[in-house]
């Protein structure tokens, strides 16, 4: 495991920037640290202003922008773009901003779910920006004829992850009245299209019953973030030596940054 450090400190580092709206981007860190060790890692989320799944898509573009930017003053040499919202309003135009820099977003992991899962009935989860976004659109025609989809945006559940709540009876309720439509057979996998969602995949496995296979696009992500790395030449070399976890919030309460230390090291 990598070391935290919980400060507003990251002189001399070169580090791979990820960036969320709120603590779910974490779930895809902790690929990302399991998959590139040696790499240090700058988590900066947006807690301040989430949550981003309800706010229009130019707010979201130009608040994910602004951050971007912060990420390159500060010498970042990659940017993950660990949130499905930010990636759905804002990676178009980030990729035309910065043709050089190696940078990945997040969609929901669609792909897989249609293509292990036999018959696939797939409820999508997500924020309604991600679920209404063109980019949602595009991929829901890409499966459609090869799938029954579901999209369903979930405003709500983000909320009790960032406050630190993913294994409680109140989850498990609210998860109950959404997802009640969704069981009982007519559904065979779920993707958890926002980055906080897999936090509470136990809740929502739960609901659902174990006939029914959860995706997440964290590991796809990591993967294809490495390859950009080695792409661009910028991937560190195996040392042996765990890099460092640098985490930054826009809320800058000790409670927060001691969730994020909980949410890396919960597996
Ligand atoms: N974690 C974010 C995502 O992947 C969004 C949560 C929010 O701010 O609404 O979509």
């Amino acid at each position: 495991m990598a070391n935290i450090i919980s400060q507003d400190n990251n002189d001399g580092l070169c580090p791979v920037a990820v960036f969320d709206s709120g603590v779910g981007g974490i779930s895809v860190l902790r690929e990302m640290v399991r998959l590139m060790p040696e790499e240090d890692f700058l988590y900066f989320g947006d807690s301040a202003n989430a949550p981003y799944g309800t706010k229009s898509t130019e707010e979201v573009r130009a608040l994910t922008i602004k951050h971007v930017e912060s990420f390159l003053s500060m010498n970042a040499k990659a940017v993950a773009i660990a949130c499905n919202t930010a990636t759905s309003a804002a990676v178009r135009v980030l990729r035309g901003m910065y043709p050089d820099l190696p940078l990945v977003g997040i969609e929901p992991a669609l792909k897989p779910a249609v293509e292990m899962t036999k018959d696939p009935r797939v409820l999508v989860m997500g924020t309604p920006v991600t679920i209404r976004e063109e980019k949602f659109r595009h991929l829901f025609e890409r499966f459609e004829d090869r799938a029954k989809i579901y999209p369903l945006p979930c405003p709500g559940l983000m909320e009790y992850v960032e406050n630190g709540e993913y294994d409680s009876d109140e989850i498990d309720a609210f998860l109950y009245d959404l997802l009640k439509d969704y069981r009982g057979g007519r559904i065979n996998a779920v993707v958890l299209g926002c980055t906080h969602y897999p936090f509470v995949t136990n809740s929502i496995s739960k609901v659902l019953g174990p006939g029914v296979r959860i995706f997440d696009g964290a590991l796809g992500t990591a993967r294809e973030l490495k390859r950009r790395m080695e792409e661009a030449g910028v991937l560190k070399e195996r040392t042996g030596w765990g890099g460092r976890v640098i985490f930054k919030n826009s809320d800058p309460s000790p409670e927060k940054l001691a969730l994020c230390e909980r949410l890396l090291r919960q597996q």
